[in-house]
């Protein structure tokens, strides 16, 4: 067999990882979850997930990675035995299952920022409607759908360090500059306060204990993080011994929740001070498409050009995270069936395709595959952390041990990872399954 591929450097894999958690989750998923009404609680409930809950696991999926340097399919079982297989299958079928829902939305984002540059946007409610309805339906769909794909396919041909690292070093500092420009942009807006005040920071302690607040923050946390699908255990699996894992998953956490942030620092106020708070309160997946463009079209072609900025780097955020998501299948294939890297990207590229084809006809198929696979997502993250906290926990010690991190922060992590992760998991997925019921 061929030898396994490493990253470049340390700061490749970091970028790659927080590349992989920076996407369509943080610009169009947070928006329109935080718009569900959960406000601040929303807020306070998703940070408490990420930091307290996800972070271990977090960890714990680099060290399954890195321990067994083997893909997804294959480190379950590597790790502790045949009677893990399924996990494996779980990172499988919700890696293609999510990329392929994923890759229609990757298409309206690429549409509307051929709009904003070319055709032109919508200008009032009525126009939006229209609009939406145009981006998301019919041949254009399926042409977004298959670039974003082929894309997607051609970065992931080039592998590990000539296609994912390459492109994420460069897009990561871009995103985070355009985003600076443009939440510094919006605080200037005349509905700004409001904004922010009316989504994000509004406090209602009773949201607390909401289904759905609850629900949405873990979906968020889980989605937003490209956790429990094996995305980390692949990146993980091409890293060598002297990565301070516990280190590298806090910056990834870390850069991911600010993005969220910022984000929502964008969207809501172009919200309010374009009146479009109807628009994102019906609370559907189309709300970020729906009601930015006219937000932006309003300012005249300056307004044009923001969206075009947005959305292209909606894009970008969106193309580091697809390539990770199609990673997973492509090293289980390559490794399970001994396959070349391009033949194993573009098999799973087509049935990715083929699987996405339903959701890019029907919205409500799209939204019902974005729900049922975020709550697989909190079920492998579950699963992680029983299989490293309790089946093989001598792995995350000795894993976490090699690479000298610090002690105090390993007994932190394997106690959160053993005692609090399980059980508050698993408290988030009956929840969610019970509000999504
Ligand atoms: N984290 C990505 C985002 O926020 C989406 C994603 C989910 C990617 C799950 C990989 C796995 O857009």
């Amino acid at each position: 067999m061929d030898q396994r591929e490493k990253w470049q450097s340390s700061f490749g894999f970091v970028l790659a990882a927080a590349g992989s958690a920076v996407g369509l989750g943080n610009l169009w998923g947070f928006a329109y979850r935080s718009s569900q009404g959960g406000g601040l609680a929303f807020l306070l409930l998703y940070v408490l997930v990420v930091l307290i809950v996800c972070l271990p696991v977090l960890v714990g999926e680099m060290v399954l990675g890195r321990s067994t340097a083997s893909s997804p399919f294959i480190a379950p079982v590597k790790a502790a035995g045949d009677s893990w297989k399924p996990l494996g299958w779980l990172f499988a079928i919700a890696s293609c299952g999510i990329l392929s829902f994923y890759a229609v939305i990757m298409g309206w984002t690429a549409d509307t920022f051929f709009h904003s540059l070319f055709i032109g946007l919508p200008i009032d409610m009525n126009q939006a409607g229209d609009f939406f309805e145009k981006i998301s339906s019919g041949k254009s769909v399926f042409i977004g759908q298959i670039l974003s794909l082929a894309l997607t396919a051609l970065v992931v041909a080039g592998g590990v360090r000539g296609g994912i690292e390459r492109l994420t070093r460069w897009c990561m500092p871009l995103l985070f500059a355009l985003l600076l420009i443009l939440a510094i942009w919006a605080s200037t807006l005349s509905g700004a306060w409001d904004g922010y005040t009316s989504f994000l920071f509004r406090w209602e302690p009773s949201q607390l204990l909401d289904k759905t607040t609850i629900r949405n923050a873990f979906t968020q946390a889980f989605f937003s993080l490209s956790l429990g699908i094996g995305i980390m255990v692949a990146y993980s699996s091409y890293l060598s011994k002297n990565n301070k894992l516990p280190k590298e998953a806090l910056t990834v956490a870390s850069f991911d929740t600010a993005v969220g942030l910022l984000a929502g620092m964008i969207t809501f106020p172009i919200v309010m001070s374009f009146g479009l708070k109807d628009a994102v309160g019906a609370s559907t997946i189309g709300s970020l498409f729906i009601a930015l463009p006219t937000g932006f079209a309003n300012l005249g072609v300056f307004g044009r050009l923001l969206a075009a900025l947005f959305f292209g780097l909606a894009f970008i955020a969106a193309i580091t995270s697809s390539i990770s998501l199609l990673e997973v299948p492509v090293s289980s294939l390559m490794e399970q069936f001994g396959w070349r890297r391009h033949k194993a990207v573009w098999m799973a590229t087509l049935i990715v395709f083929v699987i996405g084809i339903p959701s890019a006809i029907s919205l409500d198929f799209l939204g019902s595959m974005d729900s049922i696979f975020n709550v697989l997502l909190i079920l492998g993250g579950l699963l992680i952390s029983i299989l490293l906290g309790w089946v093989v926990p001598r792995k995350y010690d000795e894993d976490l041990a090699g690479c000298n991190s610090n002690q105090r922060v390993r007994r932190y992590l394997k106690f959160m990872l053993r005692w609090v992760s399980p059980p508050v998991i698993a408290f988030g997925l009956i929840i969610s399954i019970i509000d999504l019921i």
